[in-house]
């Protein structure tokens, strides 16, 4: 089976060369391109095409790789909101993921993202450099007895649920899907209501897409954390700046963001950014955005390339695809 590796980033490439050492008669090629309809014509001579999250899998691209002999789209992420399914199933293309690799990787950034909005420590480790040992600014406030909400109690919400329970905070789901469990279940009026800290972890989907707008930030507690290391389409962007500006929102930590695709993974310092809502955003002194990295752990990147290459064994072989979307 041969791959066309679409987005390859150097972090990235030693886990698969190491993994794709038990698999002799899978070859890859990488190509640092992400995978688009320009870029579609890469992918000829391919069987799969190996892709990440900002790679554009739509009604397109798939019919181009059809109709170049091409069976398999192998996801090396969870999220499949960039493939045009429908478009797959009609071309009889079939559609991997890595449904989990490290749902704790991503519980534990949303971890650093809570604790660094509350403790500041990102701006102890530029004051201290400066022998600025001033605390004035740096107030902080426990997890201890806060209420977090957690949106999508899945595999992530979950590895979140646990550690905040270490904390000793008070943790509320919303989940239609959800089972009992070690925190107290309610619809999402109530957790957006009662919540000081809100963490999302859905899919984005018609229901879900803009699950945080104006009408969600005028529920919230005033001085609210809201964190998203999810999909940036939850988000309404806008309305953030509006609930930034008018302090209803004290805390906001992204990991992702509606139009991550045009930044997001790519070096942009010698150019101007062209996104005014993002610059917008990266101006406010209590907005935190790293740039989609909640998965990129050593242990996540293992499990990813071993998962993608146990994927594209199983189509090889003929054998059930476990993993198939
Ligand atoms: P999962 O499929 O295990 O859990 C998702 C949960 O959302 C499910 O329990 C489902 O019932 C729930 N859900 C569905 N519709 C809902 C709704 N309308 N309201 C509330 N809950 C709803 O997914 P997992 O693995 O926990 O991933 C969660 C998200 O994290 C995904 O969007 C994924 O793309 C993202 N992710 C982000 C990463 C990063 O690096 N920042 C890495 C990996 C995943």
């Amino acid at each position: 089976m041969k791959i066309a590796f679409f987005s390859a980033q150097a972090y990235e490439k030693p886990f698969f060369e190491h993994t794709a050492t038990a698999y002799p008669h899978i070859k890859i090629d990488y190509f640092s391109q992400s995978l688009n309809q320009k870029t579609a014509v890469l992918a000829n001579g391919y069987d799969s095409v190996c892709v990440f999250v900002n790679d554009d899998i739509n009604a397109q691209v798939i019919a181009h790789l059809a109709s170049n002999n091409i069976t398999t789209v192998l996801l090396r992420c969870a999220g499949f909101n960039n493939v045009d399914l429908t478009a797959a199933k009609a071309h009889n293309i079939k559609v991997l993921r890595v449904p989990a690799y490290s749902p704790e990787a991503v519980a534990e950034h949303c971890i650093a993202l809570m604790l660094t909005l509350s403790r500041k420590t990102h701006k102890a480790y530029n004051r201290v450099r400066e022998d600025n040992f001033d605390l004035n600014g740096l107030l902080g406030f426990n997890l201890h007895n806060k209420t977090v909400g957690i949106i999508g109690c899945g595999k992530i919400g979950l590895a979140l649920c646990n550690i905040l329970n270490g904390f000793g905070a008070k943790v509320l789901v919303s989940d239609p899907y959800a089972l009992a469990g070690n925190y107290t279940l309610c619809d999402l009026n109530t957790l957006l209501r009662q919540s000081d800290i809100i963490s999302l972890h859905c899919p984005v989907n018609e229901h879900t897409h803009h699950i945080i707008n104006d009408e969600a930030f005028s529920k919230m507690k005033p001085g609210v954390m809201l964190i998203n290391t999810s999909r940036g389409a939850l988000v309404d962007s806008k309305a953030c700046i509006q609930a930034l500006k008018s302090k209803k929102l004290a805390y906001l930590g992204l990991d992702v963001y509606e139009q991550e695709s045009e930044l997001f993974f790519k070096n942009h310092s010698d150019e101007i950014l062209q996104d005014d809502v993002f610059s917008r955003l990266v101006s406010f002194k209590n907005v935190l955005i790293t740039g989609h990295q909640g998965f990129f752990t050593q242990e996540a990147l293992s499990e990813i390339a071993n998962i993608t290459l146990r994927n594209a064994q199983a189509v090889k072989n003929n054998q059930p695809l476990i993993n198939q979307v």
